[in-house]
This record gives C-alpha cells, sequence and structure tokens, in this order.
C-alpha cells in the first residue's frame, strides 16, 4: 500500500499526518470511560516513556506482562490510523478496563466524551527546542509524515506550527489551561529525567494508587531509556519498515534534555527565542531545557 509521504490534511484548522486525519473520522462512535485514563502530549515530549511507565504502575510493576504487547497494542494511539497497522480504535475495542489511551490531539480535536467522562489526563510536556529537533528525526524516519526538508526550513515550520498536531505553543498552553478545571497531571520531561522516582510517586498519587518501593525502584530501572531502547515492545520496533525506518534514525534516538545545543546554530536560537517570547507571553509556564 501507498506510504509515500502525503502532504498533511487541516482538520478545523490543524495539520495532521493524512492518516491520521482519517482516523479521526472513525472517533465519532468512541465513547470515554469514567475509568479510562488519557496520555496526553504534544508529539515527541516523552509519550512512549510515560506509557511503558503507566503501563508498568497498572501491571503491579511485572515487566512480563507488559511485554504481553508493544506498546501501541498496550496503549492504544486514539487518532493512529496507517496501512497494515490495527488503528487505534480497532486497538481500543479489544483493550480490557481500565484503559490507557494516548493523545496528541489539541483540544479543538479532542473527542468531547473524555471531558464529559472527567477522565483523568496525565499530561507531559517537553522544552519547544528540544521537541522540534526530536520531530525533525521523526519526520525523517517514520514515513507517514511528509519529507521535513532541511532542519533549517523544518524549525521555520515548526514555529509556525505547520507540523502534524499543530502548535506545540498552544497545545502545551491550553492543556495547561485545562488542568485548572479538569482532572490533568502536569508534568516536564526534564523533571523525568532529573528525578524519574518522584514523578512516578507523583502519578501513583494523581491515581490514587501506592507500589511497595521495591516495585517502584523496579518501575524507574525498567523505564530507563537504555532499557526501553533495547525493548521490542517500548521501542517500536515491530512497527513496518516502510512506515518507521530505524535505518534512518531510530526511534529510542538519544533520549537526552539539551540537544537542541548541537543542532540549533547561534542566529536560529536567537530568531526562535524572540518568536517563542512572543506566542508565550502572558503564560505562567516555564521550561528547564
Ligand atoms: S511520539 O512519537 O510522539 O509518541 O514520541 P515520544 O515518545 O513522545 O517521544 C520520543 C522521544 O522521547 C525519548 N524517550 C525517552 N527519553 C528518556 N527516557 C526514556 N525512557 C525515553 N523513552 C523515549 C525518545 O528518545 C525521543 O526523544 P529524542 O530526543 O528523539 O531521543
Amino acid at each position: 500500500q501507498d506510504t509515500s509521504r502525503p502532504p498533511l490534511v487541516y482538520v478545523k484548522g490543524v495539520p495532521l499526518v493524512k492518516y491520521f486525519a482519517e482516523g479521526l473520522g472513525s472517533l465519532e462512535s468512541f465513547q470515554a470511560q469514567p475509568d479510562d485514563l488519557l496520555i496526553s502530549t504534544y508529539p515527541k515530549a516523552g509519550t512512549t516513556w510515560i506509557s511503558h511507565i503507566l503501563d508498568m504502575i497498572y501491571q503491579g510493576g511485572d515487566l512480563e506482562k507488559c511485554n504481553r504487547a508493544p506498546i501501541f497494542i498496550r496503549v492504544p494511539f486514539l487518532e493512529f490510523c496507517a496501512p497494515g497497522v490495527p488503528s487505534g480504535m480497532e486497538t481500543l475495542q479489544d483493550t480490557p478496563a481500565p484503559r490507557l489511551i494516548k493523545t496528541h490531539l489539541p483540544l479543538a480535536l479532542l473527542p468531547q466524551t473524555l471531558l464529559d467522562q472527567k477522565v483523568k489526563v496525565v499530561y507531559v510536556a517537553r522544552n519547544a527546542k528540544d521537541v522540534a529537533v526530536s520531530y525533525y528525526h521523526f519526520y525523517r524516519m517514520a514515513k507517514v509524515h511528509p519529507e521535513p526538508g532541511t532542519w533549517d526550513s523544518f524549525l521555520e515550520k515548526f514555529m509556525a506550527g505547520e507540523v502534524s498536531h499543530g502548535s506545540w505553543y498552544q497545545h502545551v498552553r491550553e492543556w495547561w489551561e485545562l488542568s485548572r478545571t479538569h482532572p490533568v497531571l502536569y508534568l516536564f520531561y526534564e523533571d523525568m529525567k532529573e528525578n524519574p522516582k518522584r514523578e512516578i510517586l507523583k502519578v501513583l498519587e494523581f491515581l490514587g494508587r501506592s507500589l511497595p518501593e521495591e516495585t517502584v525502584d523496579h518501575i524507574v530501572q525498567h523505564t530507563s531509556f537504555k532499557e526501553m531502547k533495547k525493548n521490542p515492545m517500548s521501542n517500536y520496533g515491530t512497527i513496518p519498515i516502510n512506515l518507521m525506518d530505524p535505518n534512518i534514525s531510530p526511534f529510542m534516538r538519544k533520549g537526552i534534555t539539551g540537544d537542541w545545543k548541537t543542532t540549533f546554530t547561534v542566529t536560529q536560537n536567537e530568531h526562535f527565542n524572540a518568536d517563542y517570547a512572543e506566542k508565550m507571553a502572558g503564560c505562567d509556564l516555564t521550561f528547564r531545557s
């Protein structure tokens, strides 16, 4: 089937991978359940990491159980749709409650049922510069995206919100605003890197769960970048190569904070900072990088 880099499709003004826009269509029949847990992120913010952490929590720290299936089956990706792989909706139909569900959707495209059912949300945000770099490499390897072009032209598209799932700036801001009225645990990738155990304990508290300390330590260990990178159930190694080509760039690429410093030129950084200050004006969110 043809997966040759179709252009993005705009839905309610939001650019999306063509297949994901098609996947959105099938969400009309989606019904949220009150015990669902939604993992919401802008792409490349640490979605797979928090997904594996949450599945390990749900499985009581049992790695064998977590290795039952790849991450995109254990945690269905709501709007996902691509040739040759079960869609998010299809996967959800086979997922027993309580379900973990992943989305990158901005609020304008989020099924209302998730808000009506007061579904708890774990949101992970990552600093914009590292997201832009990670997204650029992901565009290169995940061929459902258009060609990224040069790094410089991709960065311009990122700043303009002309990448799949739209504007990073709007996404982090609107989910932050939502956390004032909806049960959202708003986490930061940089905090998870600094002290994963502390952040996992925050998740447990938010879920109203507890685990023995040695189980939490076990989860920290098995959700490290090093462990997840070598585990085919968390490294996307089972995705067909025509959709994601790890020879171009591995999905589990570097897993660090501050990689932007090796990629941005001084000029790009100054331009980005000026634009960032305008787009984030009046917002009380602060990011470390
Ligand atoms: S996606 O495609 O949007 O779901 O991607 P996502 O999982 O959000 O982001 C992928 C980036 O997260 C890094 N990653 C991790 N970092 C630290 N620790 C762990 N355990 C971990 N797992 C995934 C992954 O390497 C991607 O970042 P980059 O900077 O490209 O390495």
